[in-house]
């Protein structure tokens, strides 16, 4: 096995046997609530999650965020997902393929997510720290056929590279190089977070350069300094496990961090980091994202043969917290009211984003 097979089956023990949660649990969400219509005036029966996603229809707005591939415990893992995603009309997204790029034995590993899923809307991921590190178009093309690929996500974790003891902290170069990528393709591109959040002026610098869509995936659920902590420990590498505990709850805010791309730009967003209930994701859709994402939550389900059921439970709860405000559709839940309180209107004043016109907002 690769020393990079080996991190990634570390990644996913960790991630399964430890708390590997931001400590303050801070997304935003406790700080944003819905105004309760009493008269809802529909049938919850008639709810309607469905939306179109970056030129495909889904059945409901959420994405099985990236997780894994490229080993044995993985391949466990994907089939499950995949067979949920097919089955609920979601879109999901692999891990890395840097694995599979890198050693072509490797690439069953992602393939049986297409086999599994083959009408699913299909998100292939890639580094930007391999871009920033010499892959180019041809190797970002064959992660997408691949897996046949929808869409590609190229993943920015300069937390992760920072705090991980064989970390490639180098980002000199990637913006450029996304824009290359961007306009060689002929698939969507979107940009995601893996846990720390994108500010306003980054994602108009990505929506400049042509990238069609931002996973925000910002702070409050899993932490990779967190998961690196853990890693460094067990290597008794005491310094990067310091590092770890230091930067553990770094981050913007998932709350905040969609509201600044979707302020700051017109593309399709995602939001994930820390959503772990429908009412979360019913949330984040009215502060502005077409969908939202998960991970770690889903990663215990896949393994026990439960991940149907608990998907459908957060579309489920999904639709009830669009019942209970009033909302038949995913456009009247953009258009709900929302308050915003607490450390989150804080921050949003701060950044010239006024949490009172979220209060404003009027079902048209
Ligand atoms: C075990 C695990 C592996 C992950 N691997 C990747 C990856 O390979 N590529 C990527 O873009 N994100 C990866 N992520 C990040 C997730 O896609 C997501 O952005 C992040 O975990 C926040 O969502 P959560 O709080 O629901 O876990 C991984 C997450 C977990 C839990």
């Amino acid at each position: 096995m690769s020393e990079t097979e080996f991190r990634k089956l570390d990644h996913i023990r960790i991630c399964i046997e430890k708390d590997v949660q931001t400590h303050n649990n801070w997304t935003g969400f406790k700080d944003v609530s819905f105004i309760h219509n009493a008269l809802p005036e529909i049938s919850l029966e008639k709810v309607d999650t469905s939306l179109k996603f970056l030129g495909r229809r889904l059945e409901a707005p959420i994405i099985i965020e990236a997780i894994t591939g490229g080993t044995r415990e993985s391949t466990k893992i994907n089939i499950p997902l995949a067979e949920a995603a097919e089955d609920l009309g979601l879109a999901m997204g692999v891990g890395s393929q840097r694995i599979a790029i890198d050693n072509p034995k490797r690439a069953s590993t992602f393939q049986i997510v297409r086999r599994k899923a083959p009408n699913t809307c299909i998100i292939g991921n890639i580094g930007a720290s391999q871009l920033a590190d010499g892959y180019d178009v041809k190797e970002v093309q064959k992660a997408i056929d691949m897996i046949n690929a929808d869409v590609l996500a190229i993943h920015l974790n300069a937390l992760q590279e920072a705090i991980q003891p064989e970390g490639t902290p180098f980002y000199n170069g990637v913006l450029k190089k996304i824009e290359k990528i961007t306009s060689a393709l002929s698939i969507p591109v979107i940009v995601k977070e893996t846990g720390a959040g994108i500010a306003s002026t980054e994602a108009a610098m990505l929506e400049k350069i042509g990238v069609k869509g931002i996973d925000v995936s910002g702070a409050g659920g899993t932490s990779w300094a967190a998961v690196e902590h853990y890693r460094s420990k067990q290597l008794s590498n005491y310094v990067n496990a310091k590092l770890g505990e230091v930067f553990w709850n770094w981050g913007i805010p998932t709350a905040v961090s969609i509201v600044e791309v979707c302020k700051s730009t017109k593309l399709t967003v995602i939001a994930s980091g820390g959503i772990r209930t429908g009412i979360d994701a019913a949330k984040a859709i009215s502060l502005g994202a077409n969908a939202s994402g998960l991970a770690l939550p889903l990663l215990k389900p896949a393994l026990e043969g439960t991940i149907k059921n608990v998907l459908e439970m957060l579309i489920k709860e999904l639709k009830i917290a669009m019942f209970l405000i009033g909302a038949k559709s995913l456009e009247t839940l953009h258009s709900v009211p929302l308050i915003i309180t607490g450390q989150t209107a804080e921050w949003l004043r701060a950044r010239g984003f006024p949490p009172e016109e979220y209060a404003k907002k009027a079902i048209n």
